[in-house]
């Protein structure tokens, strides 16, 4: 990553834990996480307000894993608004991971709303694109990823990068084991830093962008060592303390 960026580490618990498995979580990540990390827990939205307390004090961000679109509140069964995740003390949101995406029929339009609320709300939203193996295969990836991406920056436009970090997570690392070399993650990364920075310079060179997809401890260096690379979003790993610190410890600088 480049001097000018500070890296993040994000952990995506996605729908693990109990109030027992958290607390200890919290407590190792809390005990072993490198001091001045940039750092943020992104518990399932129940456990929210418990990570919140048991965050209280540190310098780890909480996030949560998705938000509604609607910044009013109303009848939206089921959903919760960026507001409320500030008040039960969220500083950041992932919208557009590919489980919602593919499980929930999001559609890039809908990112793009998702990552509006989350921004008017004050929440950093941790944008995800990413391609499927056969997307991938067929040689669609740069079209994939960029049209995922512009539908944000139509949506948004640029100045929301100003604040919004981009996550690129291939559908096909995720969970699998399978990681994204670090040639192959840098080459997508620079080409939506490429796509920010056409439209301008300056948010294209500040915007942070995070790699997802099988990260772990043993592969966080490499990955992290690339100039577009700003950091992870990380999901298993992040289930372990000890592996989610010592990823957290291998951002340089
Ligand atoms: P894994 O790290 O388990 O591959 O998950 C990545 C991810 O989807 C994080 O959002």
């Amino acid at each position: 990553m480049s001097v000018t960026r500070r890296g993040l580490v994000a952990g995506n618990w996605k729908m693990h834990g109990s109030r027992a498995a958290n607390a200890s979580l919290v407590a190792g990540v809390r005990a072993a996480l490198p001091a001045g990390a940039d750092c943020v827990l992104c518990p399932p939205a129940v456990y929210l307000a418990d990570v919140a307390a048991a965050l209280a004090g540190s310098s780890i961000g909480l996030g949560a894993q998705d938000v509604s679109p609607e910044a009013a509140q109303g009848a939206y069964t089921g959903e919760w608004s960026g507001a409320m995740l500030r008040d039960v003390g969220c500083s950041h949101v992932i919208v557009g991971h590919s489980e919602r995406r593919a499980r929930h029929g999001e559609s890039d339009a809908l990112v793009a709303r998702k990552t509006a609320a989350a921004l008017a709300a004050g929440l950093v939203p941790i944008v995800c694109v990413g391609e499927t193996l056969e997307e991938r295969d067929a040689g669609a990836t740069a079209a994939v990823v960029g049209r995922q991406l512009e539908a944000v920056l139509a949506g948004c436009g640029v100045e929301a990068f100003r604040s919004a970090v981009l996550a690129y997570e291939p559908v096909w690392a995720i969970g699998t084991g399978r990681t994204a070399t670090p040639e192959q993650a840098q080459e997508i990364h620079a080409l939506l830093r490429g796509l920010i920075r056409a439209r301008d310079a300056i948010i294209g060179g500040s915007v942070r962008v995070l790699y997802g997809g099988s990260v772990k401890a043993s592969n966080a260096r490499e990955l992290f060592a690339m100039p577009d690379i700003d950091g992870g979003l990380i999901g298993g790993a992040s289930l372990k303390a000890d592996e989610f610190t010592a990823i957290v410890a291998a951002v340089p600088g």
